[in-house]
């Protein structure tokens, strides 16, 4: 039996938070160490373009992003690790996908619909300030997805949508043409926490309540010690289940220290303490990752050459699949 592909994109705006650690980055690396999967994952830098106008933001981020996950111990001999924009394979596919997406499917998805409704609410054109790359976004991730003829692709609820699009071009192509692509799924994986930030609200860059992953220590500490709490004083029962430090800890702590710390909280543990406890746990944790990935920022020529050497391996099946399909809709030599 062939290997299980799984494939999955990080839009290269932001700096790496402990949300994305604990949602996304923590489970895919666990997972690329299973034999019996194939892994690709890819910085969606051509994503970024669609959000964000800055080129200063998006090369630091693509440059943190893959720090982070080469910190982590992700293993390139194994996972296939890459930058979107290193394949043109891609951007030639989401063309000819384009040309078979069809514009009724495109209304329906969610970010267009949001941005359409918000100008609604506002009074302006129901198209203002939508560019044709927000619209066309489930059409790039569709290629990016079935360039490599990915099983499975793991993802937030938010993206599921965008992979049933996938599904459903890679459909009607095979139908029409030559059945080219596999039919993707996507994943969502419910015993992974989605963590929550300093407010409480899930810990998103879009909420500005987010952790970096690898703030230094000092100022680790100190955004812990912004963690929103009550105002019950030491002594005082605590509801672990109420509490944003508790749902923290148990992210990173095992069974037994997460049990011990809900019987802390019902004896009433001072909020400082928990969340001094919480700080030495996370940093103890995160302390070596963060000195190899201050040494890889450091060396960005290395993180080049890394992203190249996976480059190279994914277009391995990039090239050829494109030449089929540009076969398959008529783009060939005549001779
Ligand atoms: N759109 C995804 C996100 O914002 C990132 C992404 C781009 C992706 N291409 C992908 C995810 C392909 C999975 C597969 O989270």
């Amino acid at each position: 039996m062939s290997k299980q592909r799984i494939l999955t994109g990080i839009t290269t705006t932001g700096t790496p938070h402990l949300g994305n650690f604990v949602g996304a980055i923590r489970p895919a690396i666990a997972a690329s160490r299973d034999d019996s999967v194939e892994s690709f994952f890819f910085l969606a830098d051509y994503h970024a373009l669609i959000k964000c106008h800055d080129p200063a933001q998006v090369r630091q981020s693509s440059k943190e992003i893959a720090a982070t996950w080469l910190a982590l111990g992700l293993d390139t001999s194994r996972a296939v690790f890459y930058r979107q924009s290193d394949i043109p394979e891609i951007t030639e596919l989401t063309w000819i996908l384009t040309c078979n997406a069809a514009k009724g499917l495109m209304n329906r998805a969610h970010a267009y619909k949001a941005a359409v409704q918000a100008n609604e609410e506002a009074g302006e054109d129901p198209d203002y300030g939508v560019t044709m790359g927000l619209f066309s976004y489930p059409v790039l991730m569709a290629a990016d997805i079935l360039m490599f003829r990915a099983d499975s692709v793991p993802v937030g609820r938010d993206q599921i949508q965008h992979v049933e699009m996938a599904r459903d071009i890679a459909q009607r192509v095979n139908h029409h043409f030559a059945p080219l692509f596999t039919l993707p799924e996507a994943v969502v994986d419910d015993n992974v926490a989605v963590l929550q930030g300093l407010d409480g609200r899930k810990m998103s860059k879009s909420y500005g309540n987010t952790i970096p992953l690898f703030l230094p220590e000092k100022q680790l500490r100190k955004a812990i010690n912004k963690i929103k709490t009550n105002l019950l004083e030491p002594g005082e029962p605590k509801d672990p289940e109420d509490s944003t430090v508790f749902q923290i800890w148990a992210a990173f702590a095992d069974a037994a220290e997460t049990a011990r710390m809900r019987r802390e909280f019902e004896a009433g543990i001072a909020w400082g303490e928990a969340k001094k406890q919480l700080f030495e746990l996370i940093n103890a944790q995160l302390a070596p990752a963060r000195e190899e990935y201050e040494r890889l920022l450091a060396d960005p020529g290395y993180i080049e050459q890394v992203l190249k050497a996976g480059a190279a391996r994914a277009r391995e099946t990039s090239v050829p699949l494109l030449a089929q399909v540009r076969e398959a809709v008529g783009i060939s030599r005549m001779g």
